[in-house]
């Protein structure tokens, strides 16, 4: 029999990467490949909690009692949030790697090769912080973050808590091979403003599952 801990909770994941075009053929994105936000809608919708899971382009298949939503800039992911969200979700996790710029200026035609220039530019501006905007709008209870750190992985990710205005931030060390971007094992540090979890090193999946139960313990603790 499914669990039901989690019955009456709206839940929204973002995940995977976002696409930003550069003309009708081209795009710039990144290698993130879903799988922990995946992970982390399917482990938080076993325990009976109504999902949406904001999707970029993935490979993934959808994961069973899930709402998916698919989209692909951090424009698009912004509104869909903000949609799934218009009566107050209970946890937000932005699991989603969003590309920091998108292109000022998307050609409506495909550009051409100018023969005669060895350089081109393209200029970029700043993508909103999704999660950062979110969290001033109030529109989950609880917001659960990430951060990809190669150094002072602590220091780095208690720093993005609190700018971001969030609950939780899952850090992860992105130097090591053995774990992390596109991998199906990670190891994690769960830090609140106060406390700090070291889950095991397991697979997403696995993993996932004790993240969820985090959260939990953090919703019990800190009740809003
Ligand atoms: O600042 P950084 O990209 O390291 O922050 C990572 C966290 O912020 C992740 O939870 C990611 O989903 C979220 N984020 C966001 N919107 C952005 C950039 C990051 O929601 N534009």
């Amino acid at each position: 029999p499914k669990s039901a801990e989690l019955k009456g909770q709206h839940w929204i994941i973002t995940a995977g990467p976002t696409m930003e075009a550069i003309d009708p053929v081209r795009f710039i994105s990144n290698h993130s490949s879903g799988k922990m936000g995946y992970a982390l809608a399917k482990a938080a919708a076993d325990l009976g909690a109504e999902v949406t899971l904001i999707s970029g382009p993935t490979n993934l298949a959808m994961p069973s009692g899930v709402k998916r939503v698919d989209v692909k800039s951090a424009q698009e992911m912004l509104y869909a949030c903000r949609v799934a969200a218009a009566d107050q979700a209970d946890v937000f996790i932005g699991a989603a790697a969003i590309a920091d710029f998108r292109v000022k200026d998307v050609a409506t035609q495909k550009m051409k090769k100018q023969s005669n220039e060895n350089e081109m530019q393209l200029t970029l501006i700043k993508n909103p912080d999704i999660i950062a905007t979110l969290s001033s709008e109030d529109a989950a209870k609880y917001f659960i973050g990430f951060a990809a750190e190669t150094q002072n992985v602590v220091t780095y990710a208690k720093d993005k808590l609190e700018k971001k205005g969030l609950d939780l931030i899952i850090a992860n060390d992105v130097s090591r091979s053995d774990i992390g971007f596109n991998n199906d094992q990670n190891q994690v540090v769960v830090l609140s403003k106060d406390a700090q979890w070291t889950p095991e090193k397991a697979s997403k999946t696995e993993l996932a599952k004790h993240l969820v139960n985090i959260i939990q313990t953090f919703q019990t603790e800190q009740p809003k």
